[in-house]
């Protein structure tokens, strides 16, 4: 059967920037900053980003376009030993899980934000009775809204590669930017969005060390760039062999990086702007309000003090939030989509349905056992099976898989990749600096 591939360089970027750009960096970088103390939390980010989240996406990318083949194939196809062959399957199963799990509540939040999406629109069009049902917390709404979103997602998915993943990634990822941008640029004319960017910029070294701050910009990191869970070598693997991979991973991460950064420009002086109309902003222990809380209520509570205006920006904003969480939503669904194809020869559309079905069924388990699941699966997956499941992505890339292969693969689109930076530095660095880093950042937190 042959296998789906990105048309350009383009498609390609925007794809897996979409993949990486989603809820993580609007909803989870923002709030992430509020709850660790700023500015020291996003200085903490950048480097961890590009120190250790860029080379870990390297290693996705590159395995992935040499194997051509999901990471249950493709990280056992590395080595001719049998055991390490077992272990790459179950390290491409485990992020297979991970991933559905990821899957199941991220559209639980993304529901949320098209249900607030529609909140505004029902307002404008003069049935404001009825936009407060959206805007309420309740089980219904939530397994409706739940539905609708993983719908969607199914659907893209059903189109594959080209016609879905790529198409819908090249037209919501450029509106996405243009929203982000008009709002940042609205905000910041606002009272009291001065104030807050000095909260965001303005670091307190002091916090930089402590390990709780550390092991989450770590998770964030990863989370942000869909690392671990094999959605970036399922989309390296549709890349062509003639792009410069290693540019092109570099594009990917500034994209993500860039926009968690302007994310957290939009944010944060909203906040401070809701605390000059009078929006409680901080809890009883003077932390900035984080989570749920900022986006469900603080910024609503902004957006109604600010009128017929404020309908508009409503509308904006949880229209940005739904399209950075499909382009991220295909991408997961994509990973045991592409799996249950390749490995079962099922037809897509049937594979999407199905999978993206017990997906959702996973999601309502979530949303009728809420207050017991719903940060409890989080927490595992993003601050942990992530970042571990990373870490042997870079040990099968690095260590296992012989390093003559990978420049192989980096020079099919980059004739002169040996004598490139990053050939000097990349292969030592995945074996010996990433994964000690990892195991020493979370020994550090224990
Ligand atoms: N990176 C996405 C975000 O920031 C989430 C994601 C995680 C997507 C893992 C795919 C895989 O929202």
């Amino acid at each position: 059967m042959q296998r789906g591939q990105f048309s350009s360089k383009f498609g390609f970027i925007m794809a897996a920037a979409g993949a990486a750009v989603g809820l993580g960096n609007i909803w989870g970088f923002p709030t992430q900053v509020a709850s660790n103390g700023g500015a020291a939390f996003v200085l903490a980010y950048l480097a961890l980003a590009f120190f250790l989240a860029y080379p870990a996406l390297m290693a996705e990318l590159i395995v992935g376009r040499s194997a051509r083949a999901n990471a249950v194939k493709a990280l056992p196809s590395l080595t001719d030993s049998p055991i390490l062959k077992l272990g790459g399957k179950a390290v491409g199963i485990a992020g297979l899980i991970t991933v559905a799990v990821i899957l199941s509540f991220y559209a639980i939040v993304a529901g949320w934000m098209f249900a607030y999406a529609l909140a505004p629109m029902l307002d404008l069009i003069g049935l404001s009775q009825y936009s407060q049902w959206f805007k309420d917390f309740s089980v219904v709404r939530n397994v409706m809204f739940t539905t609708l979103f993983m719908i969607a997602t199914i659907l893209i998915i059903c189109g594959g590669v080209n016609a879905g993943i790529e198409r819908w990634s090249k037209r919501l990822m450029p509106a996405l930017v243009l929203i982000l941008l008009l709002l940042i640029g609205y905000m910041l004319t606002l009272p009291g969005a001065e104030e807050g960017l000095k909260a965001y910029l303005v670091p307190d070294f002091s916090k930089l060390l402590d390990p709780s701050l550390l092991v989450s910009a770590l998770g964030q990191a990863f989370f942000s760039l869909s690392l671990g869970v094999g959605c970036m070598l399922i989309y390296g693997s549709y890349m062509s062999s003639s792009e410069n991979i290693v540019r092109v991973g570099a594009w990917v991460t500034l994209i993500d990086v860039g926009l968690a950064f302007i994310a957290g420009l939009l944010i944060i002086p909203a906040m401070y702007v809701a605390q000059h109309y009078g929006v409680e902003i901080f809890d009883q222990s003077g932390q900035l309000l984080n989570g749920d809380t900022l986006i469900f209520s603080v910024l609503p509570s902004l957006f109604d003090q600010m009128g017929q205006v404020g309908i508009i920006i409503s509308l904006a904003f949880f229209l940005l939030m739904s399209l950075a969480a499909l382009t991220s939503s295909i991408s997961l669904l994509e990973v045991p989509v592409s799996y249950v194809v390749e490995s079962h020869k099922m037809k897509r559309p049937t594979a999407s349905w199905i999978i993206g079905m017990l997906i959702t069924g996973l999601s309502l388990i979530i949303i009728f056992n809420f207050e017991l699941l719903f940060g409890l699966v989080i927490a595992i997956t993003t601050r942990y099976s992530q970042p571990i499941l990373g870490l042997f992505f870079c040990i099968y890339a690095g260590l296992v898989w012989h390093r003559d292969k990978a420049l192989t693969e980096i020079k099919k689109g980059d004739q002169h990749a040996e004598y490139s930076i990053f050939w000097r530095i990349w292969p030592w660095y995945v074996r010996f600096v990433c994964p000690v880093f990892i195991v020493a950042m979370f020994v550090h937190a224990l």
